[in-house]
């Protein structure tokens, strides 16, 4: 089959299209001819090298599609049925047929493929690190950081489902201003310019400053969930005594991880984003770029310039 594959670490140019063996599923799996792939920055710190894979690798943690076949023990899904999948334990999306478990399905009731591709990730993680790691309550006020961007653009809807309060973004460029607030943030920010806080729960996925800031905003209980280090800045220390004396809390998600431990838990948390989506109270955007551009969609990605989701067609 047709795949896009890193044969090497390095920049968006060592992804090349080659012909790889076709995946089967093994018991509790599916396999899915890909219709989309979604493009996300997790794929580019494969790519680096930053996360250690085997190579040559075929990267994509998440796809839509249609079931093409089933293991053994897999019940509740027959081929052809239209599904949105996370791939992300093994990675492998960026590719005609992409193999996963079963748990780690939503079969789809009308969602455009284009956009369901663009679900899994990223909407799937806003509600976990909102609902299962920061344990937001109503009225309670959030920040997020890098707001229009893939995950940013559905934490801020996530929060508002969720019961928050105040919702807040903060952008790296005044021309993504408009874009966030497009996703429902009440308030967005240029990140250099400080919010007024405080906020019961913080999101970043940015890192550097832009974390060090997240944890001085936050309220007496509040709750800063780490996700990710789009920056690239170096780690930031903190101190457990200055938790202890201020009453707050530092936490980490990684979807990946989550899903390779809890399938069950991971696949509910996706088939609620699926609904979400279904039922538009979750808007998700998206632009698609064939898979063969799988490079530009890296090299947009990582200047930092995209809004909303890149998904790559592949057989749409
Ligand atoms: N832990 C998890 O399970 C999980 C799940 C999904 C995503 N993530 C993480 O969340 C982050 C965003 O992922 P995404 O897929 O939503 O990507 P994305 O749409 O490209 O968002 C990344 C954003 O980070 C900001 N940014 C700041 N410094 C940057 C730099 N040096 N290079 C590129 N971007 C920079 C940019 O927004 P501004 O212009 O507003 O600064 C950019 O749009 C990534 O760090 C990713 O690893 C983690």
């Amino acid at each position: 089959m047709r795949a896009i594959t890193i044969p090497e670490f390095g920049g968006a140019d060592v992804l090349r299209a080659a012909d790889v063996k076709t995946p089967e599923p093994g018991p509790g799996q599916v396999s899915i001819d890909v219709a989309y792939a979604g493009a996300n920055f997790a794929e580019i710190l494969y790519r680096r090298g930053v996360v250690d894979v085997p190579l040559p690798f075929v990267p994509g943690i998440e796809v839509s599609g249609h079931v093409r076949a089933v293991g053994d023990g897999v019940e509740d899904l027959r081929p052809g049925r239209p599904v949105a999948a996370l791939t992300i334990v093994d990675s492998g999306g960026y590719a005609e047929v992409a193999v996963t478990s079963a748990d780690l399905v939503a079969p789809l009731d009308g969602l455009p493929l284009d956009v369901a591709a663009a679900v899994p990730s990223n909407s799937t993680t806003a509600f976990l690190v909102l609902d299962r790691v920061a344990r937001i309550e109503p009225g309670e006020s959030v920040l997020v950081h890098a707001a229009a961007g893939g995950v940013g653009s559905q934490l801020g809807q996530a929060a508002r489902l969720l019961g928050a309060g105040r919702v807040v973004g903060t952008v790296g460029s005044s021309a993504k201003i408009e874009a966030a607030r497009a996703f429902g943030y009440d308030e967005v920010v240029l990140r250099d310019r400080r919010p007024d806080g405080p906020f019961d729960v913080v999101v970043d996925m940015v890192g550097g400053p832009a974390r060090r800031a997240g944890l001085d905003l936050l309220a007496p209980m509040g709750r800063l969930v780490v996700m990710g280090n789009a920056s690239g800045a170096d780690d930031v220390g903190l101190s457990a005594n200055d938790l202890w004396f201020a009453n707050r809390t530092v936490s980490g998600f990684n979807l990946a991880a989550f899903s390779a431990a809890h399938p069950e838990q991971a696949g509910r948390a996706l088939r609620r984003a699926v609904a979400a989506a279904e039922s538009g109270t979750l808007r998700v955007r998206v632009e698609t770029l064939p898979l063969e551009r799988a490079a530009e969609a890296h090299r947009r990605i990582e200047s930092g310039a995209t809004t909303g989701k890149l998904v790559l067609a592949v057989a749409p």
